[in-house]
């Protein structure tokens, strides 16, 4: 009997045991010669492992292409840029360097900074005495009254009747919503077997919590979607937000944490203040994001000189007038420093789920490097590092199919 990694199951090997969800629901059963359809619902629930009865497994090792020295000592030097603000000993952030690097020599990830923001870095100096004077202070950032989209949501996940239709008449009043939420189900990120082209079935299937969940984050996100490509790229934000709420999730199955949805919805909103600064007070985020380029701090220590605060004090006060459960308030304003947090373990996992992200450069929310580490909070939370190539992979695979989500 071996533990395989979903990643690396093959067709008609034998499960040696039942797979239960987190809530303990049978999902496949023990002895199931395994199908590719097995495959999806196993990835679709999250699940990353399996023991099946094979005495030699045949683990795919991840083949190093090979690539010549040069082209290697340049992925790492860049790489070293990207993670120069986290502590490279400790074991957690070595291995997700090591196999940051691994990645980019394997499939030359392209990095998705936004590329005028790092021309701009030419004339910020100047723009950094000039500018000064157009600094806002933290009381006069005005927040946008909740969308009705998401005032419906919020009662609709409140409300534990809620059906499925109830749902459907919320999203279906918004045709761009819907079709976000259908692009999203139908994507590997869930990768189930048959088409899903309803709400109702997409509920169904995927769970009324979920979907709810999922369909909050993105009204929530989407009063934001027209932000000019110039400040920054919406598709790469939602990219980011999104893989953070997925990889949120998968951390929780290693951790037998079951309120995944929350988790899913905070790592889906956790840098949702900085689309206040991006839409409302363009001038200064575009002066906070020229000053990082320049100094090569971190944007939230920018954010803080430049504004008095940051864009996680932004989020918290944003969901407080949302009214957005206080755990999820709690997980995104505590997402950089969850030692401090009321919850540490759900803060952490919200957390390391966005420092993964960033060391992997999928989409963007404006800051251009891994962001800083909370050791103690990790050291405290019980996860080996060694589970970080299996939560990549899935990652990775999730996330290489979808391009866009906004037209
Ligand atoms: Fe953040
Ligand atoms: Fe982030």
């Amino acid at each position: 009997m071996s533990i395989v990694h979903v990643e690396n199951l093959k067709e008609n090997m034998i499960l040696a045991d039942d797979v239960r969800d987190l809530n303990e629901r049978l999902l496949l059963a023990k002895d199931l010669k395994i199908q590719p359809k097995h495959i999806r619902i196993l990835k679709m629930w999250g699940i990353t492992e399996v023991n099946v009865t094979i005495d030699e497994p045949d683990y795919e090792e991840i083949a190093i292409k090979r690539i010549d020295p040069e082209s290697l000592e340049r992925i790492e030097e860049s790489t070293k840029y990207l993670f120069r603000h986290v502590d490279l000993e400790h074991p957690a952030m070595k291995e997700l360097f090591r196999l940051s690097v691994l990645l980019k020599s394997q499939s030359d990830i392209q990095k998705t900074d936004n590329k005028n923001l790092v021309a701009n870095a030419e004339d910020s100096k100047e723009k950094l005495i000039a500018d000064l004077r157009n600094n806002i202070a933290y009381q006069e950032i005005k927040l946008p009254e909740i969308p009705s989209t998401v005032f419906e949501l919020n009662e609709v996940i409140a409300n534990p009747l809620a059906s499925a239709d109830d749902i459907a008449q919320v999203v279906n009043k918004s045709p761009s919503l819907a079709a976000i939420l259908l692009k999203i189900v139908n994507s590997s990120v869930y990768a189930f077997p048959t088409k899903i082209d309803t709400i109702p079935r997409a509920v169904t299937i995927i769970g009324t919590q979920e979907i709810s969940g999922l369909a909050l984050g993105i009204s929530a996100i989407s009063i934001f979607k027209d932000i000019p490509k110039d400040m920054i790229d919406m598709n790469l934000f939602l990219k980011h937000s999104l893989a953070c709420g997925i990889i949120s999730r998968v951390l929780c199955a290693y951790k037998n944490i079951t309120q995944t949805e929350l988790l899913f919805v905070s790592g889906l909103l956790h840098d949702i203040g900085r689309l206040i600064l991006y839409k409302y007070y363009p001038e200064q985020a575009k002066e906070i994001l020229r000053r990082s380029a320049s100094s090569k701090e971190l944007l939230h220590q920018e954010e803080k000189i430049g504004l008095g605060c940051k864009h996680t004090d932004i989020g918290r006060d944003l969901l407080k007038k949302w009214k957005i459960p206080f755990s999820i308030e709690n997980n995104v304003f505590y997402h950089h420093n969850p030692s401090d947090a009321d919850n540490r373990t759900h803060a952490t996992i919200v957390h390391l789920a966005d420092i993964i992200v960033h060391s992997l450069e999928i989409g963007t929310s404006g800051e251009r490097f891994v962001p800083n580490f909370d050791h103690k909070a990790f050291d405290s939370l019980g996860l080996s590092p060694s589970c970080f190539d299996s939560v990549i992979r899935l990652a990775m695979h999730q996330f290489d199919a979808i391009e866009s989500f906004f037209k």
